[in-house]
């Protein structure tokens, strides 16, 4: 296993700024040390949470016509794997020749992934990479041979800032040759009580999973938030087109970080993460920006996610 980390004195930094802004925020990468993969494999699964199981519907509805852009000795990268759930609906389709790079910043579900999918396609090359995909550009860009495709599902995509998702997808662009494809999941706009059932779940477990967000931090960064004292906010932003998770803290306490303490206020939140919903249009636009088309569109049959074919332009 490859492994691509940051120092944690840049880690300290980075978070130390978000806690010094206002309103206070942190990445939602932090999200995910292994409990927090395991809920959000769990959210997954939940009744009101419908993009896995839209996306899944399409990766099987149009298995044949998204496997026949796979060329035989192409190399298919799984930014942000998560669990095997979704990429074996492909994998049954790949060749010998073909090899299977999946890049997850948890290490714990990285190698149960790997380990599962190794005993379901004993011939497939696999490749995990442990690393920040957001970082890890230069390392996939020299390290892997072409033709390639790049898979973005799951609608990560909107968990990015407009200038970051631009960025971001100005350094892949920059990673493909002309033969190369880049299939992107994305979260389609739509009735606001379907998405904020989907982040308020009756079992609690979105609750669960940014909660644990502090539990992460408190472990490796040595912070020392009370996570008792916060509880989970999750409501639909109409102007922006985003659900805004929060962590709303309900007592007055310090937290350490390095040598630095930042008091938290009753009632200040926290923002943790947005989880944008996109039109086609605004999709395309922002594209067209970084260089990139997009060649066909897949969606579910009662139209909540699209799956998207890319290609530089
Ligand atoms: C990973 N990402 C696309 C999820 C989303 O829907 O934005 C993360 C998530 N947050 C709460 N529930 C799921």
């Amino acid at each position: 296993m490859q492994v691509f980390n940051p120092p944690l004195s840049i880690l300290q930094e980075e978070v130390l700024k978000g806690l010094k802004q206002y309103p206070k925020q942190l990445h939602p990468k932090w999200f995910y040390d292994d409990k927090g993969s395991q809920l959000f494999n769990q959210i997954t699964t939940l009744p009101e949470y419908y993009l896995t199981r839209a996306e899944k519907e399409i990766l099987t509805t149009y298995h044949s016509e998204i496997t026949s852009l796979i060329q035989p000795n192409a190399s298919l990268i799984e930014l942000g794997c998560g669990n095997e759930e979704k990429i074996k609906l492909l994998l049954s389709s790949l060749r010998w020749g073909n090899r299977y790079v999946p890049v997850d910043i948890s290490q714990k579900a990285l190698n149960e992934t790997v380990t599962k999918l190794r005993l379901s396609f004993p011939l497939l090359d696999i490749i995990p990479i442990q690393a920040d995909y957001t970082q890890a550009f230069s390392f996939l860009g020299n390290n892997l041979v072409e033709p390639k495709i790049v898979l973005f599902l799951g609608s990560t995509i909107g968990n990015f800032e407009e200038r970051d998702r631009e960025v971001f997808l100005k350094k892949l662009a920059k990673y493909l040759n002309p033969q190369d494809g880049l299939l992107i999941g994305i979260d389609l706009i739509k009735s606001t009580k379907v998405v904020e059932d989907a982040y308020n779940d009756s079992q609690g477990i979105t609750a669960a999973f940014n909660k644990n967000m502090l539990h992460h931090l408190n472990r490796e960064l040595q912070t020392n938030f009370q996570v008792e004292h916060f509880k989970h906010h999750a409501f639909y932003n109409h102007k922006q087109n985003r659900i805004e998770m929060h962590l709303v803290n309900m007592k007055l306490h310090n937290v350490t970080i390095g040598n630095e303490t930042i008091s938290i206020l009753p009632d200040e939140t926290i923002h943790t993460e947005n989880s944008y919903k996109f039109d086609f249009d605004e999709f395309e636009q922002m594209l067209h920006k970084v260089g990139l088309c997009m060649r066909k569109i897949w969606m579910d049959q009662q139209r909540n996610f699209a799956l998207t074919y890319i290609k530089k332009i």
